[in-house]
């Protein structure tokens, strides 16, 4: 009698395993292909695509170069683009980021009047348009002024939506944005305008190579004054509770590694659509282990977008969004 016999081993989950058919048929969970959403930095200037140093495979684009990637991006399927702009000018009340031909003003109108069809989601935050690189305003404490900061916000936020973004997507943690932007969009006959709150966003140092991308790193101090610290998961979900109750229409856990389970607990706590932001360290880091042959990396990236959808996220904001859909459509 061998070990299986004497124990009588009746259960036999490698059953299910036992082929690439077998395994399909019974796999639980699929990445939502139309969730996912690829990330655009905007720059000034005509035809201009530059790659960013430290995120090998993205690069930033002049409006017209920006409206030939969309096109792009929407013939294998993707329906919704993340906007950024980077402007070349900056000053301390970020005045660039509400003028109406801004950068993501500008583009915009230039990818709706093409693909009208395509998502047009527009970061909302001033880090890349203020000279000290902080999300808003700055006081006289060298601290960013949350209610001054707001202003700015619901400000830029109607440009956005007069240009014909879809969504905007605030991510500059201060109190009360969500609110505040729900009732200036509305008040100006903007009421079909998505907010897509960034609800649970910590101080993070995955955001390393976004830094460098967008140009928005903080000439003095960190943002852990209004970002959240990453120990803390109930307050997520207070976070996320706010968010709700000031109108926003999907939340958002940012980053998306390391917050697996506030992706999960979002999704519990809610019965909105949950989005998660597989950010730049995140992408940079995968990028060079694959570099280095330290790493498969489709199938690593299978296995990350797989996870965050085990974990609920409903959409994912990813710069491997394109090479992504490209392999699976
Ligand atoms: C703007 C913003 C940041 C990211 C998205 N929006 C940077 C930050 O908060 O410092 C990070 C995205 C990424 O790392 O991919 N506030």
């Amino acid at each position: 009698m061998n070990i299986a016999e004497r124990f009588a081993l009746t259960e036999r989950p490698r059953r299910l395993r036992s082929s690439p058919a077998m395994r399909a048929l019974v796999r639980e969970t699929r990445v939502n292909l139309d969730g996912l959403v690829q990330p655009l930095f905007i720059v000034p200037g005509r035809d201009v695509k530059t790659p960013i140093g430290s995120m090998p495979g993205v690069s930033r684009y002049s409006v017209d170069a920006a409206v030939r990637e969309c096109r792009e991006l929407a013939a294998i399927g993707i329906r919704a683009v993340l906007l950024f702009g980077v402007p070349d000018d900056k000053d301390a009340v970020a005045s660039g980021n509400y003028d109406p031909n801004g950068l993501v003003q500008s583009a915009t109108r230039a990818i709706k009047a093409v693909l009208p069809q395509l998502l047009v989601i527009a970061d909302l935050c001033n880090c890349e348009y203020t000279d000290h690189g902080h999300c808003g305003i700055i006081d006289e404490r060298g601290d960013v002024d949350n209610d001054r900061t707001l202003d700015l916000l619901a400000r830029t936020a109607i440009t956005y939506a007069q240009a014909g973004v879809d969504i905007v997507a605030p991510s500059d943690m201060m109190d009360g944005r969500i609110g505040a932007i729900r009732r200036a969009l509305d008040g100006d006959g903007f009421s079909g305008t998505t907010i897509m709150s960034y609800a649970a966003k910590y101080a993070s140092a995955f955001y390393g190579p976004f830094r460098e991308a967008a140009d928005s790193a903080p000439a003095f101090g960190d943002r852990r004054t209004y970002q959240m610290d990453p120990a803390n998961g109930r307050e997520a979900a207070r976070e996320v509770r706010l968010d709700v109750a000031e109108g926003a229409d999907i939340l958002m856990v940012k980053p998306a590694l390391a917050y697996m389970d506030l992706i999960r607990q979002t999704r519990e706590q809610i019965d909105l659509p949950v989005a998660c932001y597989n950010v730049s360290g995140e992408y940079s880091m995968l990028k060079a282990a694959a570099e280095h042959g330290w790493i498969d990396e489709e199938r690593a990236v299978d296995e990350l977008l797989t996870g965050f959808t085990r974990a609920g996220a409903d959409i994912i904001i990813t710069y491997f969004a394109k090479e992504y859909l490209k392999r699976r459509s």
